[in-house]
């Protein structure tokens, strides 16, 4: 046996021992060393003052998982100069105490999240010296979470914020508008919230409305809650179909002029924002102003998914404005109002995302900003051909699993729309596409999954569609291609939902 630094290092096959850690996603590397850590009670923790905040929301994610105090083992955290992968961590297993070390805070972050996991499946024979280097595969790998079709509270987000990034899941894309409730609050519209954020309960034949909006307060809470745990919020308020909410509030926006109401159905609607009035660009610029001022991140989500053509088609303002812009098709409309509204958002210091339709519309697409990001929905086929344009690409098709909305089993039973996809679809998901090529691989930033929510209508029924797809799409983005294996991940799952479990997370059973 090779001797390393006067430990003795087993090099054993990588799926038997690896599993042992029951680690999810697999980590790029594992070597095992003799010996074992044990510790009853909280290590205590010497971290390095630059890793502050890492180190504060550890200990304080370990109060669950040790009530008592004080084992007399330690936890070291270390900065290193500099490592050759951002988000890269090192942890060392030995007798005596662990370390956890990182040249970025995001990498300290990860390693200890690592360390959670342990720490949460740890039995009286402790953990096995080990050394783990680990990175991530890509740079985005996110959830979205639909918060209009059903509205969630900040204590759940939060919750699932964390699970996030027990997983190193870094994005959270937020949802926030929709036909079915609008809920972020904007000054200079306070209707959208007061009106748009309501919608009557279709199920009840009485008059019941439910709903809600995000204050900022809150909004910014949640952002500093999801930053500390290295999670980025990324907002996205869909323009300009999906705006039932909106129209409700605001009439005049649209193309008919109304009566409009917070739909209480689901689907596609023929009445969107009016391309043809000028009060769209007003409406954007306060919804940016207030998007600008109450995130941080650097992206904003403009939607752009499933616009119905059919009043643009009829309405006399939208055609004076097809002939203003030189536009021959309505769909070149869409791909306009997309690049002004991008425009608007570089004005602002933010890049901006569409849904994979913004690129529908051949010729007009060509006019769009380079840096607009297209999130591929439909299949892989709208990323495929961002990336033949020159463009960045999020990978989230629902042929690959990425739709947590649909059944997980095909059964009457099973919660969600039906059009189950097997779990293993989900586990080989590979945001880069079979024959893209190097220079395209290198646009596509990562991949999400999405749980829209027609269907769910509590959170329970929320983290049973999203676990443990989660975990599956975390391995996807995270781990290298050559350490995935989809029997070993299943047996390694097997022990992760006790993980699930002890942060009282329903999860379906596959
Ligand atoms: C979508 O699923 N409409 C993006
Ligand atoms: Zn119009």
């Amino acid at each position: 046996m090779p001797v390393n630094g006067g430990m003795i290092v087993l090099v054993v096959e990588k799926n038997i021992l690896m599993m042992n850690l029951n680690l999810i996603p697999m980590p790029a590397s594992i070597r095992f060393m003799e010996g074992a850590f044990h510790c009853a009670g909280l290590p205590k923790i010497d971290g390095d003052p630059w890793f502050k905040t890492e180190t504060a929301v550890f200990c304080g994610q370990m109060r669950m998982v040790f009530p008592q105090e004080d084992s007399g083992v330690y936890i070291a955290l270390k900065r290193m100069p500099q490592a050759e992968k951002r988000e890269y961590y090192k942890l060392t297993i030995r007798p005596e105490g662990i370390t956890v070390e990182a040249a970025d805070e995001a990498g300290a972050y990860h390693g200890l999240q690592t360390l959670r996991q342990l720490f949460m499946t740890m039995d009286a024979e402790g953990l096995p010296c080990a050394v783990i280097e680990d990175y991530p595969q890509f740079p985005w790998r996110g959830l979205m979470l639909d918060c209009s079709r059903n509205f969630f509270t900040v204590e759940f987000i939060k919750k699932l914020i964390d699970a996030l990034s027990m997983h190193h899941l870094n994005k959270f894309h937020w949802h926030l508008s929709d036909d079915q409730g609008w809920r972020l609050p904007v000054e200079k519209y306070p209707l959208l919230t007061e009106i748009g954020s309501k919608r009557r309960d279709s199920r009840l034949i009485r008059d019941v409305y439910r709903g809600g909006f995000y204050t900022a307060a809150e909004i910014e809470d949640l952002i500093a809650w999801a930053a500390a745990r290295h999670v980025e919020v990324v907002p996205e308020i869909d323009l300009p179909g999906h705006t039932s909410s909106v129209l409700a509030a605001y009439p005049g926006l649209g193309c008919t002029g109304g009566p409009y109401r917070v739909e209480e159905r689901f689907g596609v609607f023929d009445d969107i924002l009016c391309a043809g009035n000028d009060g769209l660009w007003d409406l954007a610029a306060a919804v940016f102003d207030t998007l600008a001022s109450l995130f941080p991140s650097n992206y904003v989500h403009i939607g752009g998914d499933e616009v119905s053509f059919r009043r643009w088609a009829g309405c006399p303002k939208c055609r004076a404005k097809m002939e203003e812009w030189g536009v021959q098709k309505v769909s070149g409309l869409q791909a306009r109002i997309t690049a002004r509204l991008a425009a608007m958002l570089t004005e602002r210091g933010k890049t901006p995302i569409g849904w994979d339709e913004v690129i529908d519309n051949e010729e007009e697409s060509k006019k769009l900003p380079q840096d607009l990001i297209i999130m591929s929905w439909r299949g892989r086929v709208g990323g495929d051909r961002a990336v033949k344009m020159g463009r960045p690409v999020i990978m989230t098709p629902n042929s690959d699993g990425c739709y947590f909305d649909y059944k997980q089993k095909d059964s009457p039973e099973e919660p969600g729309q039906p059009y189950p996809k097997p779990f293993s679809l989900l586990y080989d998901f590979n945001p880069v596409s079979a024959g893209m090529t190097r220079e395209e691989s290198a646009l596509v930033l990562g991949g999400q999954g999405n749980l829209w929510t027609e269907y769910i209508y509590a959170s329970k029924i929320a983290e049973y569609m999203i676990f443990p797809r989660l975990c599956a799409l975390a391995e996807a983005l995270w781990t290298p291609q050559a350490n995935k294996n989809f029997e070993a991940f299943s047996r390694r799952l097997a022990v992760h939902n006790r993980r699930l479990e002890s942060l009282d997370i329903l999860y379906c059973r596959h």
